[in-house]
Formats: structure tokens, sequence, C-alpha cells
């Protein structure tokens, strides 16, 4: 089936037609001035913040603007072809939500409506450890839709056993490790208001509805929540791992597992060392380390010491179709994207999260076939040009 992502396009035109415009802008770089004035500070702040200065957020733009395209022509590029499998998960568009925790500061439905969102286009979404929904009711959402689970893991092994297992039986395949957030960065953006939503119970619903975290606890979260609170905190923060606990994660989870927020090529080679199937190419989107090299930057070299002997994904940065075709001609097999859905969720639910997709998907689809590439196998390092 050629895709039908670019008819978007015309869908808006036509709607046009009987007076209808966008809920917000299709200009998908351009979604954070959207949100600016339509969100509270607070989570304004907690979405488009970055670690210290904020110049990883800033590299990881940067680095997209260096690469350009070579468009080509007559390649009979009219029906496209963007569909793809990814670690046994079929994709319409090599394109995934990120996991983003905490949706219900952005929207009262939360991960409910970016899973809808999600399932309506076919897109596999990842969902956070640090939902504002839980495992069970976030699969149900998603109805037929793919879905992975993203582990940011505990310091405590019967609660990492008990979270897979959940995620297991709820249907989610793939297993995606956050390995650069094993304690929060510096970022001033949250800090200037002294905002944090998990010291608020907000994006605990996962471990809060855990029968082994609940086990430590004497009173349910709802009755004491300090203390639940408390138990998470030191749960989910602060310690870091090394690469030797790996194989426990193997052992308690049968699936393909990816290991999220690599950025070194020692590193990409440590992973194929270690068994995993999958890396993504991150830097968490410049929250995490300021001044860091844009995750852009590396996706080549990493792509190249790895080969096939893994599969290559790729997230910071990604705002239009252009990125898209950009990170996929360097490297990655599919990227992950991240602010431009929680604006949209933010700014309008489960719509907004679509239009916000739809719009990357059409304008990605359409500088596919006028850049002269059908498939995704026509993309190379040759598609682009370094300025
Ligand atoms: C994130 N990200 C993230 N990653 C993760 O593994 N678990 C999480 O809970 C979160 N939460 C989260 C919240 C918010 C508000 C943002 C913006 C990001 C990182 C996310 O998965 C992804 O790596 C980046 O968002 C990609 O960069 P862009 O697309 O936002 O530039």
């Amino acid at each position: 089936m050629s895709s039908p992502f670019g008819a978007y396009q015309s869908e808006i035109y036509l709607r046009g037609l009987a007076g209808q415009v966008p809920a917000f802008t299709t200009d998908t770089a351009r979604l954070e001035d959207a949100a600016r004035g339509r969100m509270e500070p607070g989570p304004f702040g907690y979405v488009a913040g970055g670690a210290g200065s904020g110049a990883t957020v800033r590299a990881n733009r940067e680095a997209f603007d260096r690469w350009r395209l070579m468009p080509r022509m007559l390649t009979g590029a009219t029906d496209r072809e963007l569909g793809t499998t990814v670690l046994g998960t079929a994709m319409p568009a090599p394109v995934l939500l990120a996991p983003v925790g905490a949706q219900s500061i952005l929207h009262p439905d939360g991960e409910l409506a970016t899973a809808r969102a999600a399932a309506a286009l076919g897109l596999t979404m990842v969902l956070s450890t640090a939902a504002s929904n839980t495992i069970e009711d976030v699969a149900a959402a998603g109805a037929d839709g793919s879905r992975w689970f993203q582990l940011y893991w505990p310091n405590d092994d019967d609660v990492t056993i008990s979270l897979l297992q959940r995620a297991k039986s709820a249907g989610f395949t793939v297993l995606v490790v956050t390995l650069d957030t094993w304690t929060l960065a510096w970022r001033p953006a949250d800090l200037d208001h002294s905002y944090l939503p998990f010291l608020r119970g907000i994006g605990t619903a996962i471990p809060f509805s855990d029968p082994a975290f609940l086990a430590g606890l004497e009173k349910t979260p709802e009755e004491d929540p300090q203390s639940a609170i408390l138990r998470w905190v030191p749960m989910f923060t602060g310690t870091d791992k090394r690469w030797d606990r790996l194989p426990f994660l193997r052992e308690h989870w049968s699936g393909p597992i990816v290991l999220k927020g690599i950025q070194h090529a020692r590193d990409a080679r440590r992973a194929v060392d270690s068994g995993v199937d999958g890396i993504i190419v991150s830097n968490h989107g410049g929250r995490q380390v300021d001044g860091a090299v844009g995750a852009l930057d590396v996706l080549p070299e990493i792509a190249a010491a790895v080969g096939d002997r893994l599969t290559v994904l790729f997230d910071s940065g990604i705002r239009t179709g252009a990125d898209v075709v950009k990170a996929l001609s360097l490297g990655a097999k599919a990227v992950l994207v991240g602010r431009p859905y929680a604006y949209g969720l933010a700014m309008d639910g489960e719509s907004g999260v679509r239009h916000a997709l739809r719009s990357i998907l059409a304008d990605f689809d359409l500088t596919m076939g006028l850049s002269g590439h059908r498939t995704l196998a026509d993309l190379s390092p040759d598609t682009l040009r370094r300025t």
C-alpha cells in the first residue's frame, strides 16, 4: 500500500472550503512558540526546558541545519512506500512516539489520549515508566495499537521484575531502557518554578499501582502520598548502574531490548557486545547533559560503528519531515518524536497529538517524493550534503 500521509495536505485545504483551519500551526518547527502562550508556565517549562544553559537543545537543532537534502528529479516517486518493520513491529512510517512522562500535566487524559492518537495513526507509542496512567489503562486505551515500554530502571529488583511482567502481559513488545536519566539534570526552567511533577505525585501512576512497590508501604499512596513519594524518590533517582547489570533485564524480559541515550560510538559497540537488540541515539532532547554534542552529529559515527549488528534508532531534535529524512539517511532505521506531540497534547488533547504527528508525517511523505525518494531504501548519506 502506498503512503497515505501526504493526503493530510488536501484534507486541510478541503476543510478550508468549509471555513475551517487547523487548531494550531502546521509548522511543526514552531510548535514551541505556538504552545508558549497556551500553557501554564510550569508545564511549559517542563516540556521546553533543557539541561543548564540549553546548549544541547540548541545543538540538536543546529546539527540538523548543517545537513541539506540533494533533491533528485524524474524518479517516478509518485507513490511512496514508507512502511517498515522495526524489532518485529510493523509501522506505516518509521516514526514512533518517544516516551514522555507525566502527560497529565499537559492534558487531563494524559497518556490515554496519546495512546488513542497513536493507535488511530497506526504508530507505535513508547510508554514511559513515569506515566500519569497505569500500564494497563494505557494498553486498554491503545487497544490494537502497537506499544513498547520504556523502563526507568528501579533500584529494586522485585519492582523491576514486576514492572516488566506487567508490561509483557499488557502487550508491550519491546523494552526501551533509558540510561541517561538515572538522576535529573540541573534544569533551570523547572528549578525557577520549583516545579517537579513527581514530587506532587504526578507521573507516578505505574509504581503506585504496582504490587511489588506497594508491598514496601504501610498505607496506600492515596492514604499517605508522602510516604509513597519518599519511597519513589530513591528508587528512581540517584543511582547509576553498570553494563554488567544488563543480563538481569535479559533474564526477565523475553522480547527485544533497546538502550536509549547512547551518544558515543564506544558505548554503541559495548551495546553490541552486551547482546541488546537496538539502541536509540539520543541525548534526551538536550534535557540531561548541558554542553553536549548534538545527537544528529554523532549518528553517522555510531551507525558506522555498529553496522547491522543491531537496530539503530534516533531521537532528539526531530521537528519536520526533512529532519526525518536526514536522520534516516544518516543511518537510523526509525526516529522518535518527543516535544512536538507533547505540545499537540497540551494544545488540543488527542486531536492535537494527531494533528502534530500527521503534520510531520505529511511533510515527511511529501519531502520524500519531491526529493525523488520512493522508498526508505532509497535513502543514504548520498541523499545529503553537509554544509
Ligand atoms: C522526555 N523524555 C523522556 N524519555 C524517557 O525515556 N522517559 C521519559 O519519561 C521521558 N520524559 C520526557 C518528558 C518530556 C516533557 C520531554 C520533552 C522528553 C525524552 C524523550 O523520550 C525524547 O528522548 C526527547 O523528547 C527527544 O527529543 P525532542 O524530540 O523532544 O527534541
